[in-house]
């Protein structure tokens, strides 16, 4: 398979945690519990690879206001890390759990990034994929301000060659784009599913179809539907799968942990229909955890016998 994997980031996140006991608009509350983690999709991505044993490079932009401490939580989860740190801060994503377990978020603005940084992530790109043979390039994840999704484009695009292939997990592409860029993998959720095709694609079947024709022009198709699983569809086989129910605790991050444990399971030897159930497994482990928690592949080994999985036609 592939010689080298590179997560890239564009607009990483601080994943700021905090719980209170207390709820009181004229008081202070105090935080009982707080939890900081390095995220962003990509990063996510990245960070369940490293947990899986896979090897991977996470590459991206940071702010250097709290770069150290961005960086430093990636180095804690021992992912192999080489950002470039542009004037500003790394966003902050805060989650405020009540006393009741409703939670309230808040994305905070970051910086905005300049050309000069573009240029910088580029030339790190381009001497991270010199010399090897293949490698996979996994672009995920909203973009700071003041880039365009045409200029994010662009800038894919500028290491198209032989030997390189891109994994992309973005709202904004649209068909035209995804037949242009010929991705070996694409895993958007049902939502992004519709945006993408500009359509309603409101039975299972109308899924299945469009994901079977993008296959002329994508490797591998998985279009993930929560708790109701996923649809994968390859240029030789395509399958249905169910996951049990779990309890869910936060089901951000299943559709990144899904997309990395699929490519763990293909560099593991797997064949697409395995790799796509034990992603699948590891979405719903992952949904089980608090927060932006990474699941270990013991975790989805225990998922795995019971995921159901049938053929598609
Ligand atoms: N409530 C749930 N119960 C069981 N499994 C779930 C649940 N939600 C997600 N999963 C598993 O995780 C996989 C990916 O989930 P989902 O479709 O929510 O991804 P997503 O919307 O891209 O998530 P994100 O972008 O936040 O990472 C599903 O295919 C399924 O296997
Ligand atoms: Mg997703």
């Amino acid at each position: 398979m592939f010689d080298k994997i590179v997560t890239v980031t564009l607009n990483p996140a601080l994943d700021v945690t905090i719980w209170l006991e207390t709820m009181d608009f004229n008081e202070p509350n105090h935080a009982v519990r707080e939890e900081y983690d390095a995220g962003g999709k990509a990063v996510n991505i990245a960070r369940v690879m490293t947990s899986l044993g896979m090897p991977v490079r996470a590459l991206g932009l940071c702010g250097e206001d709290n770069a150290r401490q961005f960086l430093s939580l990636l180095t804690a989860d021992h992912v192999d890390h080489d950002f470039v740190q542009l004037e500003g801060v790394t966003r902050e994503n805060l989650t405020i759990v009540i006393p009741d377990q409703r939670v309230l978020k808040v994305n905070r603005a970051g910086f905005s990034v300049s050309v000069e940084g573009m240029k910088r992530l580029r030339a790190k790109i381009e001497e991270e994929i010199a010399g090897v043979d293949k490698v996979l390039l996994v672009f995920a994840g909203s973009l700071p301000e003041k880039l365009t999704p045409e200029a994010y484009k662009a800038f894919l695009l500028s290491f198209r060659r032989e030997g390189v292939a891109f994994a992309l997990d973005n709202a904004f592409f649209h068909l035209s784009d995804i037949a242009e860029i010929k991705p070996f993998l694409i895993k958007p959720n049902l939502l992004e599913f519709r945006q993408i095709s500009g359509s309603d694609l409101r039975t299972e079947q109308s899924i299945v179809k469009l994901a079977r024709s993008l296959t002329s022009c994508v490797d591998h198709v998985l279009v993930s539907l929560g708790g109701k699983g996923l649809i994968y569809a390859g240029k030789e086989s395509g399958c249905r799968i169910h996951p049990p129910q779990v309890q869910v605790k936060s089901t951000v991050g299943a559709g990144d942990t899904t997309l990395a444990a699929f490519l763990y399971s293909l560099q593991q030897g797997m064949s697409p229909c395995d790799a796509a159930i034990y992603g699948s497994a590891a979405g719903t482990a992952s949904v089980s955890l608090d927060g932006t928690g990474v699941v270990t592949s013991q975790m989805v080994e225990e998922i795995l016998p019971q995921v159901a999985v049938k053929g598609i036609r």
